[in-house]
């Protein structure tokens, strides 16, 4: 199991309709400080789909997605924290652990790191097409294959009670909503907030605010029924979008919140977030918009009414010390992350995935192996 080995594996070679094709790709042995990982789940996230809409641009062929839980089937030379048959989540900024920010505790602001290149930290890539030419993992990671390489810090060891499909998310969507509301906005007990947009990253931020005692919590969605899903997952209040939404929200939080979080990745929503909080509240961008794009803010309501605004780069996440606090967390029922999951399909099901997502129907698809 030491050699290069063929997996299936869904790919994007820039189709102008973002259809993915599965194919059988080449995958070379984990190199020094390197593990390979059996994939057993792979989440369906947002941040792919702007991939394949064409609005980011990277490195093709790609091998698609970047949330992925799995179990660790080789180790390469030099590999000390991890064996053979660990269960692992996978952290998807791979930054290099010796810089300053690394060393001061924020990996995802290493500025070496080269996930968004599509390579592993030493600047290199495991794959290869059938014909022989270089593939290129999303996010370093290529989560959408039955096995990845990936460097041993970036496979975080968790219990082997968690099911890999809520671990899968706990690597991208669920850490990055937790960590917005935990490390960037630093929620505490009974802040109001507000949440726009309530799909997978929402809905793990909503989870995560009710785990911090936040009340009320308010969802904001376009669509009813992600509006249903969001009062199951702990919102108080759902309101529909729209040009009103200020009042509406500062009706149900005593003038406007302590704290909202923007989690799709529009540039307008982005732009509204500030009049939805208080003076001296906190306005958190975490949703991705599309490259290039500005988002226009009144500079008096940041510099008269003292709102905050706060950049949150994958939750601002610790991967070796968050992703095992909030296992035990949805191990212990304080964070029900069940629900986040509304589809399990195979990998020949990408496209429909994809679609669903396009269509707004599904929170969370899953690719299981
Ligand atoms: N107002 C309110 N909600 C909206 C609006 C709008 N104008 N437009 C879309 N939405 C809702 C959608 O109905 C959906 O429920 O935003 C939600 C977006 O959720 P997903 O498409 O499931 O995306 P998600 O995976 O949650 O990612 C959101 O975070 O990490 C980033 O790259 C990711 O930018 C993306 C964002
Ligand atoms: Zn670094
Ligand atoms: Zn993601």
């Amino acid at each position: 199991m030491t050699g290069t080995i063929d997996v299936s594996a869904a790919v994007f070679r820039g189709d102008a309709e973002g259809r993915l094709s599965v194919e059988r790709m080449r995958l070379d042995p984990p190199s020094h400080g390197e593990v390979r990982v059996r994939v057993r789940a792979a989440g369906v996230c947002g941040s792919d789909r702007h991939v394949l809409e064409g609005e980011w641009q990277v490195p093709l062929p790609a091998i698609m997605g970047h949330e992925a839980a799995g179990v660790v089937e080789a180790v390469g030379a030099g590999v000390q924290s991890l064996g053979v048959g660990d269960h692992v989540i996978i952290a998807w900024h791979q930054a290099c652990q010796r810089c300053g920010e690394c060393a001061a505790g924020k990996p995802w602001a290493c500025l070496l790191a080269k996930s968004n290149d599509s390579l592993l930290p030493d600047g290199t890539t495991r794959w290869s097409d059938a014909q022989g030419a270089a593939g290129y993992p999303y996010l370093a990671v290529g989560a959408m294959s039955e096995a990845i390489v990936v460097p041993e810090f970036a496979a975080i060891r968790i219990d082997e009670r968690v099911p890999f499909e809520v671990a899968s998310l706990i690597g991208c969507s669920v850490g990055t909503g937790y960590g917005a509301v935990v490390n960037n906005a630093r929620v505490e007990a009974s802040e109001s907030a507000v949440v726009v947009g309530s799909g997978g990253v929402g809905l793990s931020i909503i989870s995560a605010l009710r785990l911090a005692g936040a009340t009320p919590i308010v969802a904001v969605d376009v669509s009813e029924e992600k509006l249903r899903e969001a009062l199951a997952a702990g919102a108080t209040h759902g309101v529909l979008g729209g040009e009103d939404l200020a009042s509406r929200v500062a009706d149900l939080t005593d003038g406007g919140a302590d704290v909202a979080f923007e989690a799709i990745g529009r540039v307008q929503t982005m732009a509204q977030l500030p009049s939805l909080i208080r003076p001296g509240g906190r306005a958190v961008f975490v949703g991705l918009p599309p490259e290039g794009q500005k988002v226009e803010i009144d500079g008096l309501l940041l510099a008269y009414e003292g709102k905050t605004i706060i950049g949150s780069n994958y939750g601002g996440l610790v991967p070796a010390r968050d992703f095992p606090r909030i296992a035990r967390a949805y191990l212990s029922g304080a964070l029900p992350l069940d629900g986040l999951i509304s589809a399990r399909v195979g990998l020949d099901e990408v496209n429909e995935a994809f679609d669903a997502m396009r269509r707004g129907e599904r929170t969370r698809s899953v690719i299981v192996f």
